[in-house]
């Protein structure tokens, strides 16, 4: 891990005595959970998969099963993946800010199983599938079978219309939940410090979060195994799960309790 010292001291400071405090993660903050990115060169998701033949609504009209078994796929990566040191600092956040909003990019449930608890999911949720026809949710197994790959695979019926189910994730081309956005970028007009975790921002509107939040004053800090280049913000270059628990014990000394 990088060490940029000041920048380290900053974001203790401001995270000491921070009030409003928003989170925002990407896949990143899954990455120490065996969960590929989307972006890294070698081992992310779009360097292996193309999505404009997984993740639009085109993709899964003209082939459901491709994008179904992708899906399913990666639903059976994240049943065998456990929440890491980041998500587990992220959850204990909340015992030490009056007001904490985390938002996040993520469609998996790992802030949750660490017990982040009222998590904004912008993209959706790899367990929230619904009928691409009628729109009623569609419940899963818990767990797919462990010896799904990344092959074909019908998807579900619909028990009312018969339709497709889809995942309950959002595609390239689609509309984001719009209270979730609504809550997730008022949290970010009001922040005082915002943190900004495991993401490249680039995808829009999303990348707004910490944009909006610099705008309106609030101090951002991305934590990015990337130097992140920006004027404004202040970089911590490193894993997340090596800084936030490292930023959590500076600032609330032995009682950080992770
Ligand atoms: P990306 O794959 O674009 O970016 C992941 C970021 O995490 C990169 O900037 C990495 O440098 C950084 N990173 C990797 N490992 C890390 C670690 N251990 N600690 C800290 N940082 C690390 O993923 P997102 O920004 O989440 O959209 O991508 C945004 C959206 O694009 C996703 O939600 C998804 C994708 O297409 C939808 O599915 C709609």
């Amino acid at each position: 891990m990088k060490t940029n010292e000041t920048a380290f001291a900053n974001a203790v400071e401001w995270l000491a005595n921070a009030r409003r405090v928003v989170v925002f993660t990407g896949a990143g903050v899954s990455a120490e959970s065996g969960i590929p990115t989307f972006r890294d060169q070698l081992s992310g998701f779009w360097a292996q998969f193309d999505p404009a033949q997984l993740a639009t609504p085109t993709a899964f009209r003209n082939d459901p099963a491709l994008v179904w078994g992708w899906y399913e796929w990666r639903r059976a990566l994240l049943a065998q993946a456990h929440p890491n040191a980041a998500h587990v600092a992220i959850a204990a956040l909340v015992r030490h800010v009056p007001e904490l909003v985390l938002v996040t990019q993520n469609v998996d449930d790992l802030h949750e199983r660490a017990g982040s608890k009222e998590v904004i999911h912008l993209h959706g949720s790899l367990h929230m599938a619904r009928c691409f026809a009628c729109a009623r949710p569609h419940a899963l197994p818990k767990c797919p079978s462990p010896e799904t790959s990344a092959s074909r695979l019908e998807p579900p019926r619909c028990c009312h219309c018969n339709g497709r189910v889809r995942p309950g994730v959002v595609w390239f081309g689609e509309e984001l939940p719009e209270a979730e956005l609504r809550s997730a970028f008022k949290a970010a007009r009001n922040a005082d410090l915002l943190l900004s975790i495991g993401t490249s921002g680039v995808v829009y509107p999303a990348a707004r979060i910490p944009e909006i939040a610099c705008e309106h004053g609030a101090h951002v800090v991305h934590v990015n195994t990337e130097p992140v280049d920006t004027a404004v913000a202040t970089s911590l270059t490193g894993r997340a799960g090596e800084w936030l628990p490292r930023l959590l014990r500076a600032a609330f000394g032995a009682s950080a309790d992770l």
